[in-house]
């Protein structure tokens, strides 16, 4: 029987500030706009099988409304949440919740930055992969990795 591939259905999140990718400091952050990023995950997505929604917000409970929201619904979840990864429990709680695999990803090299507080993550025990520092080569390895969890070997 000729049966349609079912679509895997992945999500891009991204917290707080991250609005303002590239007018943030391009050393950290690099020179692509949030657009320009989210433009080149959701045709990665495509490129290897999957359909990815990209959202972001500055406002807390959104983020945890959307998690909430696509928990059972989203195959897999990429999430940089920001300043929030380093102090917010509510974020971490919603990310338990989620049935399918979820990698953290931040562009920066976190454990190795000068402040303190931003080397700790409170999200990452119930992340099942974390990239950091890779920039927006991060997301494409996160992208493979979900790929070869989620897509059936053709
Ligand atoms: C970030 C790192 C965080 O410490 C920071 O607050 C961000 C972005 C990253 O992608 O490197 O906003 O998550």
């Amino acid at each position: 029987m000729n049966q349609e591939p079912k679509v895997v259905n992945i999500a891009l999140l991204h917290g707080v500030n991250l609005n303002m990718l590239g007018q943030r400091d391009p050393a950290y952050y690099g020179t692509l706009t949030l657009v320009q990023l989210e433009a080149l995950v959701v045709e990665e997505a495509k490129r290897l099988g999957m359909l990815c929604i990209s959202f972001q917000t500055n406002h807390e409970g959104a983020l945890v409304e959307k998690i909430q929201k696509l928990r059972l619904r989203s195959a897999g979840m990429i999430v940089n949440p920001g300043a929030w990864t380093h102090y917010s429990y509510a974020v971490r709680d919603a990310l338990e919740l989620v049935a399918g695999p979820v990698v953290e990803v931040h562009l920066s090299d976190v454990a190795n930055r000068a402040e303190e507080w931003r080397r700790h993550s409170v999200i990452s025990d119930v992340c099942d992969l974390t990239i950091a520092g890779k920039g927006p080569d991060g997301y494409v390895e996160a992208l493979q990795w979900l790929a070869q969890r989620l897509i059936p070997a053709g």
